[in-house]
């Protein structure tokens, strides 16, 4: 019995040459569709690291009560493994507004270990909640801690450097802006993490 299957015939050499052109064509296409949100996602300013010198926008002087503590909140860029979050709490932060208007700013993270800071109204003091380290109104180190022995602190509460702009909607206003950086704990000298 014959074979009666025969391969087609080679398409003719003008058909190859566009059927080439067609291939490459699709191939440059997809790779532009495919490439253009790559390009998107590095050009928009919201997947950029924070620089380190950024200081970032945290309220308004007039909501801060003088000398009374209020904690703020630090958005930024962060990333996991495969996703990013635009508009993070990446940190907090302790304001406090002075007599003269002059504003402190201290990380909440403790020195110590690195647990979240409290304010103790009625004691005024910060107060870790994980070992009583105890700080006064201006972050600093007291010997002893709150309810007794020795405050395991190894330094002052980690203060941040702070500028009051001016308010473009509200020109008797002042926005209070704040360079959030982080630092080693356990360690008697303050050194900022890169
Ligand atoms: S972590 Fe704050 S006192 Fe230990």
């Amino acid at each position: 019995m014959s074979d009666t299957h025969q391969a087609p015939p080679p398409p003719p050499p003008e058909r190859r040459k566009f059927l080439k052109w067609v291939t490459h064509g699709l191939s440059a296409l997809f790779g532009a569709v495919l490439g253009v949100p790559a390009v998107l996602y590095l050009i928009d300013p919201r997947n950029r690291p924070a620089r380190a010198g950024d200081f970032k926008r945290v309220g308004k002087l007039s909501e801060l009560e003088k000398n009374v503590p209020k904690q703020v909140v630090i958005r930024d860029v962060r990333r996991d493994a495969w996703t990013v979050h635009p508009n993070d709490v990446i940190g907090r932060v302790w304001l406090i507004r002075r007599d003269d208007d002059k504003i402190d700013a201290f990380t909440t993270t403790c020195p110590h270990l690195g647990c979240s800071i409290d304010y103790n109204a009625e004691q005024q003091l910060f107060v870790c909640p994980c070992h009583n380290g105890t700080f006064d109104l201006k972050g600093e180190r007291q010997e002893q801690a709150l309810g007794g022995g020795t405050n395991p602190a190894p330094r002052n509460m980690d203060a941040l450097k702070v500028k009051l702009d001016a308010d473009p909607v509200d020109p008797k206003g002042r926005l209070i802006e704040v360079k959030y950086e982080k630092f080693y704990q356990g360690e008697e000298d303050k050194k900022p993490k890169k």
